[in-house]
């Protein structure tokens, strides 16, 4: 190897790794294991409200995918890619899988163990090789049994040490390796200490880092460290994966949220030395300041040295049956902590018959039964339920007590007050007042570390107190309103912001806060800056009174976020946390990575042509409706509008709802187009990029490939990356996963005719496929695990088929970016649809389950195949109801519900025959009438022991041509016995198994 680097534009036109191969089961998983660490992941301490973080991993896999070039040696080109990654054998010890000293020990045979261990001379009477326990040579230390002291070799050369760990975790499955490891970025930089001669060697450059290699690589093929760029950045985590490789970095977001997450990532996990110091100055100024004041308001503390941890307040209605004044509280249960001190806490309602209303009284230390009792407050099912004399219960619908009512215009609407902007507190007369009904308190313990806490009930002071608090907001709010203290901002109604007006009648943002609130909010808000602002509104996520209060958590009772999930919902109790609360949220722990290479963040719209001249676009444009950024981060926006902090004023301090792309409609189709075609505009020739999609809808494949077209883009590949988990984002079970759209500008004006594309499309999936699986084979000869499965071997076929079709300009004489760039009408398919459709089409009649021959299955009706190819699938152990829909929709099977007995994220399966039993028989769907239905009938018919002879003949009438579908018949119950075969849970699918067995041989042997 010579010493000279490579030269610039060396790899100009070489096609970049993620365009021929990409380990996404490997990367399905290290997605996974990211997206579980919670808030443990580096940049989610900057702001926990951000849902849909992409993972740094998958962002660093798709920058390096980007940049490596491909050889034609594709295993060592992944083997690269997974050094790169941390993802070989090797680095995973390193991160942490690997095996004890004693399980290698009784595990990997025939080690000398003086070799490899040292050993203490008191256990020297050990075996001499391995494999032995180490329980079976405890000795007797003082009377307690101890097991033999045997530690590694400290002179163990360390390519020796890893052989044995290999050894010792080779039957582990990836996952498992997983599950043991730490994060890559946990372990930092010295995971790729070893791995520069390899990777030298392999791709001819001379880094000794990776922010080295990426610079060599991004010359030699721009000319220039590489220029990634994220018009939707959202929280940052593409453009800080990317700029942490080294790469120079443009991100912008419509959103200004958005854009002080990805500044935070930049300038607060990835600060340098001094602007950390900067940090952590204004972040404890502001916490002392807050704690100074509210100190010297004396509204936290009992004057017995004991402070408020927490207040619970509830809202309180005028009961219509009774006249008698009710708490409204789902559960009485106030504290019940999972470990510690077992003091569980409840509130218990006293009737004041004299003044119709309760008492509420805190009881602590009660037993199982009273907590039992106790989970049933007030409102139960929609209904207010109370009992004055304790004997008669009194239920009355809170619909009612709201007034809900539909008005002339059939606008459902009711009749709660709508507050005005100096309103914080309800009015007299409002039908939901606002009650304090219990206060957490805390002390440092007396003689040792740590705090004591205890749950009290409101006393005469307490409310004095209260009383204080509203009396100091009500006398400034106007002030800080006008200084930007505090929100004066209307809530603009919308998918989610409306239920604010109508479940309580609030109006401005403020409305969402107490006095107490307010009043830590205008302090902190006084004396924000940049480097304080995104832990400003953190607390503003922890402590509103749309946070709830949990029982549960917090060992006994703590206040919630917000956004636990991307929704607005109001409560009828909830906490609020005494100013002690500010001290964890302004000191987290952060990562720290400094960031070396340039970047620019812009708060900007991306579908104008604004941007700069970026190499490579990674994207992940908003996901149809699942997330509202656009009306949830008003919640924030409001707060700092009127004086956002010096680094931040420029940006539009507005949502911009109606400049957001969002729904799926053609409005969306048209935003996406917009951006696309900037981002082709301002794409280096020889640029590249990767569209992340999460996608929920049916359409995804038409709209994509028609925003891919309609932009002067073509796909060159597709991959697909399971990357939540099923409570991360509220649509659950419909968002797992993401789509890797790998797109390069469209060159040229290549022309073709539809009848020639057929054999194209065909012969080019195949070859896709074809090399998929031959790559996948030689990794599973290496390592016993494979690198795709056949959802993934799927995804390559559409791409193949999007590639295809993607690089012509000319389709039988139309141009195609204007036919795809043309407004689309609901429900009437156009001659882009209609082309895609046909590849799709083409792509999975080329994905034929091993065991049938290509003719017999031609002859099978979508939702035969459909079936047939999912009992494939979960024979493979697939369970995610997102494969499930994926190829419910590449066969074109509408109502595939129908077929599945399970439909859950992350357990779908198809239904058995004894589910079926006759349903779905007589209706007039395709497969009410096929040949496959007909044999799940018999099979059912079997499993109740009727006679195999009537079993046959019912399935003689039942099958349509029964005469010539018989070889079908029989091929599909041999292979629904092989796919049913020892698959778990055996009481189910045994007995499937059999039954298709016991078929087919009646069918072999009976004379038709
Ligand atoms: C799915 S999120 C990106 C999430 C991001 N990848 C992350 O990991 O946090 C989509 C982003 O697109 C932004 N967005 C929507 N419409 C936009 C537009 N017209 N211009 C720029 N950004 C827009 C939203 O504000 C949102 O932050």
């Amino acid at each position: 190897m010579s010493n000279n680097k490579l030269e610039p534009y060396s790899w100009k036109d070489r096609p970049a790794l993620i365009e021929h191969l990409f380990p996404v089961q490997k990367l399905s998983v290290e997605s996974y294991k990211e997206q579980m660490a919670g808030q443990g992941k580096t940049l989610t301490a900057l702001g926990s409200f951000w849902k849909g973080r992409k993972p740094l991993i998958l962002n660093k896999a798709c920058v390096l995918g980007c940049l490596l070039p491909t050889s034609n040696n594709p295993l060592k080109d992944l083997e690269v890619f997974e050094l790169l990654m941390g993802m070989d054998e090797e680095s995973l010890i390193r991160r942490g899988a690997n095996a004890s000293v004693e399980t290698i020990l009784e595990t990997v045979p025939g080690l000398e163990v003086s070799k490899y261990f040292g050993i203490k001379t008191e256990d020297s009477t050990l075996p001499s090789h391995t494999p032995f326990s180490l329980k079976d040579h405890s000795r007797v230390v003082n009377g307690k049994s101890k097991l033999p002291i045997v530690k590694w070799k400290e002179d163990l050369p360390r390519g020796e040490y890893f052989r044995i760990q290999k050894l010792a975790t080779k039957e582990a499955s990836y996952t498992e390796k997983i599950r043991m490891a730490d994060r890559p970025e946990e372990v930092g930089e010295v995971l790729f200490d070893g791995i520069w001669d390899k990777v030298n060697s392999h791709l001819g450059t001379h880094a000794s880092s990776i922010p080295e290699l990426v610079e060599e690589m991004g010359i030699a093929r721009f000319g220039h460290r590489p220029k990634v760029a994220d018009v939707f950045c959202g929280s940052g985590q593409i453009p800080f994966e990317a700029a942490r490789l080294g790469c120079d970095v443009y991100a912008s977001d419509l959103n200004p949220i958005a854009c002080m997450l990805t500044w935070g990532a930049f300038h607060i996990v990835g600060a340098g030395e001094e602007e950390r110091k900067k940090i952590e100055e204004s972040q404890k100024a502001l916490v002392e300041k807050v704690q100074r004041e509210i100190d010297a308001l004396d509204i936290e503390s009992d004057g017995n040295g004991w402070k408020a941890k927490a207040f619970l307040y509830c809202v309180e209605v005028v009961c219509p049956e009774t006249g008698w004044k009710v708490p409204l509280i789902p559960s009485f249960v106030i504290s019940e902590p999972r470990t510690g001190i077992k003091n569980n806490v409840i509130a218990e309602l006293i009737p004041n018959v004299l003044e119709k209303k309760y008492v509420i009284k805190i009881k602590q230390f009660v037993n199982e039964e009273e907590l039992e009792k106790a989970r049933n407050g007030t409102i139960d099912n929609g209904d207010l339920v109370h009992s004055p004399d304790g004997i008669t219960e009194i239920r009355v619908r809170i619909t009612s007590i709201r007034g809900d009512h539909t008005d002339l215009q059939g606008e459902n609407q009711n009749k709660l007050r709508l507050w005005e902007k100096e309103d914080f507190v309800p009015r007299p007369e409002d039908i939901f007042q606002e009650r304090l009904y219990c206060i957490q308190w805390m002390r440092k313990k007396e003689n040792s570390k740590g705090d004591e806490y205890e749950f009290r009930t409101v006393t005469k002071e307490d409310l004095e107190r209260e009383d204080k608090v509203i009396s100091h907001v009500g006398q400034h709010l106007q002030e800080w309103q006008e200084k930007g203290f505090i929100p004066d901002m209307k809530i603009e109604p919308g998918d989610e912001t409306t239920r604010l007006y109508t479940e309580r009648g609030w109006t401005h943002w403020h409305h969402l806060f107490n006095a107490r609130q307010l009043l830590i909010n205008s302090i902190s808000k006084s004396i924000i800056n940049s480097y304080n602002a995104l832990p400003f509104l953190q607390s503003l996520n922890w402590n509103s009174k749309i946070s709830h209060w949990s029982p549960l958590d917090g060992g006994g009772g703590s206040v919630k976020q917000v956004f636990y999930n991307q929704a607005f919902n109001t409560f009828y109790n909830y906490g609020t946390r005494g100013s002690i609360y500010l001290v964890g949220l302004y000191y987290p722990s952060y990562f720290n990575f400094v960031i070396k290479s340039n970047y620019t963040i812009k708060n900007l719209n991306c579908t104008t042509d604004n941007l700069i001249s970026n190499d490579i676009y990674i994207t992940d444009p908003p996901y149809g409706d699942a997330v509202k950024y656009e009306e949830i981060t008003e919640f924030f926006i409001a707060w700092l509008r009127k004086n956002p902090p010096e680094e931040f004023k420029d940006w539009t301090w507005d949502s911009r709802r109606s400049l957001a792309i969002k729904g799926s409609g053609e409005e969306f189709r048209q935003g996406m187009i917009a951006s696309y075609t900037a981002m082709k505009n301002h794409m280096t020739n020889n640029g590249i990029q990767v569209l992340m999609f999460t996608h929920k809808s049916g359409s995804i494949w038409g709209d994509l490939a028609n925003i891919v077209w309609a932009s002067g883009l073509q796909v060159t590949s597709a991959w697909y990356v399971v990357t939540e988990s099923d409570s991360a984002l509220r649509q659950g079970s419909n968002v797992t996963g993401t789509i890797l759209l790998v797109l390069r500008k469209r060159t040229g004006r290549l022309e073709t005719f539809r009848d020639d594309l057929g054999w194209e499309i065909q012969s080019a999936v195949k070859k896709q496929v074809e090399s998929l699986v031959g790559l996948d084979k030689e990794v599973r000869q290496q390592t016993s695990e494979g690198l795709y499965k056949d959802a993934d071997i799927q995804m390559a076929g559409y791409a193949a088929a999007l590639k295809v079709l993607t690089t012509y300009s000319v389709i039988d004489g139309k141009d195609m970016e204007l036919e795809s760039r043309a407004p689309k009408r609901e429900g009437v398919k156009t001659f882009v649809d209609n082309l895609i459709d046909f590849a799709v089409q083409t792509a999975v009649q080329y994905l034929i389950p091993k065991t049938f021959e290509e003719a017999d299955w031609r002859k099978f009706s979508a939702e035969e195949k459909y079936y047939l190819k999912m009992l494939e699938m979960e024979a493979q152990g697939e369970k995610l109801l997102d494969t499930f829909s994926n190829f419910a929709k590449a066969f074109r099977v509408s109502h595939f519900e129908d077929l599945l007995g399970h439909s859950k994220a992350n357990s779908a399966r198809l239904k058995t025959s004894a589910e079926f039993k006759g349903n779905l028989m007589t209706n007039n769907t395709e497969f009410g009438k096929s040949p496959l239905r007909a044999l799940l009938y018999a099979l059912w018919e079997i499993q109740k022991e009727i006679d195999i002879e009537h079993v046959l003949s019912h399935l003689m009438d039942n099958c349509p041509n029964f005469l010539e579908a018989v070889p079908r018949l029989k091929s599909m119950a041999k292979f629904i016995a092989m796919m049913r075969e020892g698959l778990k849970p055996e009481k189910l699918y045994a007995i499937e198994a059999s039954s298709a067995r016991i078929l087919r041989e009646a069918l072999e042997n009976q004379r038709i």
